[in-house]
């Protein structure tokens, strides 16, 4: 019987092409743009044919977080669940792109010892601009005092003191910033150049 070939060029669709998974982790203040990075980024690594998952804070608060609150303790349980499912997507060759406020540094640190071959990105806007995109309405209510608990105006933001990438989405556009993220996959060797 003939040696089964192992290399990838020989690959057939029923072979596993093995894939190296990681996580992006985009924080940032509501509003920065860390759900459009995210989409862009999805649709470059898939153009790529890399598998990948977005986990946006947002839909994971109404599925398996929904029970939880946005105290300090809300918030970092919710990012230890992302953490914990990020985890079990890159140890399987995902590549995973997580999209959430996740305030607190020491939360996102744990999130980097679980996770590994993790990319911290800050999305860095100033105030001044987020109050005027407000796609949600959120920030007039939040300056209002209708909504409490508000990151960035009536509750903790912990800037991350050395993120891999530092994105400031009031100066560059989307695309910009998803070349930036690119460069820095590329670096790692996690994906090909383009
Ligand atoms: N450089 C940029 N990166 C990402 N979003 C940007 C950028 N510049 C402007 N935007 C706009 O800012 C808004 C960000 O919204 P969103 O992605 O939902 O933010 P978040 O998920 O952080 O709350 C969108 O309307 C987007 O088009
Ligand atoms: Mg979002």
């Amino acid at each position: 019987m003939q040696a089964r070939s192992s290399t990838l060029e020989q690959a057939t669709d029923l072979d596993l092409v093995p894939q190296k998974g990681f996580t992006i982790w985009l924080t940032g203040l509501s509003g920065t743009g860390k759900t459009t990075t995210a989409v862009l980024l999805e649709k470059k690594l898939r153009a790529q044919r890399v598998c990948v998952e977005v986990l946006d804070g947002d839909a994971i608060r109404d599925v398996i977080s929904r029970n939880l609150g946005f105290s300090k303790a809300g918030r970092d349980e919710n990012v230890y669940r992302l953490a914990f499912i990020a985890n079990l997507l890159s140890r399987n060759g995902v590549a995973v792109i997580v999209a959430a406020i996740s305030p607190y540094r020491a939360a996102r640190e744990t999130a980097r010892t679980i996770i590994g071959d993790f990319i911290e990105v800050h999305l860095r806007c100033s105030l001044n601009v987020l109050v005027q995109r407000d796609p949600k309405g959120l920030y007039r209510r939040a300056l209002t005092g209708e909504l409490s608990h508000f990151t960035g105006v009536s509750d903790p933001y912990e800037q991350p003191l050395h993120p891999e990438i530092e994105l400031n989405s009031d100066m560059e556009s989307p695309e910009e910033g998803v070349e930036r993220i690119w460069s820095a996959l590329v670096s790692c060797g996690w994906v090909p150049r383009d």
